[in-house]
């Protein structure tokens, strides 16, 4: 069989004009449950989480019969803070209510242990040091969460990193291999936190690439930033950088099993990006998936 990988966006309030707009230059979307509920806190019991049933409606009008991801963030399944078991729950009824046909989750920790507000996340995803102790902290939850999503294909996305990380035992792409070869999770590569990390003095992205399993990858993210503080972040403030574009053009081919190719953007720069821009983004990643098509035995 002939294998493309789908384009799409990430959600947000600005995305059902971008594919009212071109709906063809759209396969797909991806979504951040964490967006879709208000989490009142675990000393709301039961009534912890209410659905933002408007949000939702909008999302399922402008998915129409498009394939449909969960992105999540709160999970901070990487932490050693015991899993949120409500919160597991309740991504897994998004997933069966919203028919998810993946799910992915970071490889880097967002909750903060002490925040003033239940569940308060930190602004930034802040790292993790791969290795041993990280994998027997992750491998069980990462087990309950496929469990949770019912056995949907799960992948981990490499973090955006503004320092180096101390004492690592191991890389972070050697990491991630690694949770591919044990099938515990796939990869979803996000060059541009790539980037973010080599314009911080990071490891270098080709060097890192070099390193990941590509068998690993099953997904693509592409973003834009900009300098904050002396720091190159990952603000999802504007279109992919050239850099980026250099990278995906020349390793996304390498993937064999590269399922999707998400653009990520804030939408409170939708007014600075404009529709063209999203447009012509679009249309460069389906240039890009096209490059990206091969013949499979199966679907694997
Ligand atoms: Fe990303």
């Amino acid at each position: 069989m002939r294998r493309r990988p789908l384009v799409g966006l990430l959600h947000n309030p600005a995305v059902p004009a971008i594919v009212a707009a071109a709906p063809e230059l759209v396969d797909c979307l991806e979504v951040i449950p964490d967006r879709l509920w208000h989490d009142f806190g675990a000393g709301a019991g039961r009534n912890r989480f209410i659905v933002a049933e408007e949000p939702v409606a909008l999302l399922r009008r402008t998915l129409g019969d498009r394939p449909l991801s969960g992105h999540g963030l709160g999970l901070s399944l990487p932490s050693d803070l015991p899993l949120d078991e409500a919160m597991l729950e309740q991504v897994g009824a998004l997933a069966r209510r919203l028919g998810f046909a993946w799910y992915s989750e970071h490889l880097s920790v967002f909750l903060t242990p002490r925040g003033s507000v239940p569940g308060a996340q930190a602004g930034l995803g802040l790292p993790v040091s791969c290795g041993e102790d990280l994998m027997a902290v992750l491998a069980p939850k990462l087990a309950r969460l496929r469990e949770a999503i019912g056995g949907i294909p799960l992948a981990m996305e490499n973090a955006a990193n503004f320092a180096e990380v101390p004492e690592a035992e191991e890389g972070e792409p050697e990491f991630l291999s690694g949770l591919h070869e044990a099938g515990r999770a796939d990869t979803l590569l996000d060059l541009h936190n790539l980037y973010v990390t080599e314009r911080n003095g990071g490891t270098s992205a080709g060097a890192w690439l070099e390193a990941l399993d590509p068998n690993a990858v099953t997904e693509i993210h592409l973003a834009g930033g900009d300098e904050m503080a002396g720091f190159y972040s990952d603000s999802h403030c504007g279109r992919t950088p050239d850099a980026v574009w250099d990278l995906a053009l020349r390793w996304a081919p390498r993937f064999p099993r590269l399922r999707a190719i998400i653009f990520e953007f804030h939408e409170t720069w939708f007014p600075e990006i404009g529709l063209p821009g999203l447009i012509a983004e679009l249309e460069r990643m389906q240039g890009l998936a096209d490059s990206c098509v091969r013949e499979v035995a199966d679907a694997g």
